[in-house]
């Protein structure tokens, strides 16, 4: 596990005043282009589910990092995988929330059919900052009555005490700064 963290965590880069003056982008791109950190992201998510909340249905993957890293997941743990979208990307009839970010506001919505009542779930992204983002994905999956077994995301900046916007629900995390 220790080594899988560190090769985790050899590629995240670090960007100064991006987006804007300020902020501190921090960068999954090289874990993307290389295997074996995808892997290892994965396989940390994947015993965390396991050990933790075998009984997940679904995988809850926000919109843009999240559809990255979570239908990998949702296909290793032979479940399915779900997106929180940005709003107007999704057609049909969908729910929304509006929420605020790090750098600026914007709209979360999902098909109004992703979800059933009951349905056990997990929210997945690569990083959380302010919390606003998975804050907006659980109250969706409040109104969806699904259950919310917890967050995971790669990065957690701990400064930015995102967490408490996620309670009471759990907050993984593979990397903090
Ligand atoms: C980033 C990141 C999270 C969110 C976290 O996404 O990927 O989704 O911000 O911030 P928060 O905890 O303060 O809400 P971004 O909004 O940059 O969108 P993108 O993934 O579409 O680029």
């Amino acid at each position: 596990r220790e080594a899988k963290l560190q090769l985790v965590h050899r590629h995240i880069r670090a960007f100064p005043d991006f987006p804007k003056k300020g902020i501190l982008f921090r960068d999954i791109c090289p874990i993307l282009k290389d295997p074996a950190a995808l892997t290892a992201v994965t396989d940390l998510f994947e015993e965390h589910v396991r050990k933790n909340h075998p009984q997940v249905d679904l995988i809850v993957g926000l919109d843009a990092r999240g559809f990255l890293f979570g239908p990998l997941l949702a296909q290793r743990l032979g479940v399915g995988f779900v997106l929180v979208r940005k709003k107007g990307k999704l057609p049909g009839p969908t729910l929304s929330v509006l929420y605020d970010l790090e750098y600026g506001k914007a709209e979360a919505e999902i098909q109004d059919d992703s979800v059933a009542p009951g349905q056990k779930i997990l929210l997945i992204d690569d990083l959380l900052a302010t919390g606003g983002t998975l804050y907006a994905a659980c109250e969706l999956m409040k109104k969806q009555q699904a259950e919310i077994l917890g967050c995971m995301v790669i990065i957690e900046l701990k400064e930015l005490n995102g967490i408490e916007k996620v309670k009471p629900h759990s907050l993984f995390s593979l990397i903090q700064y």
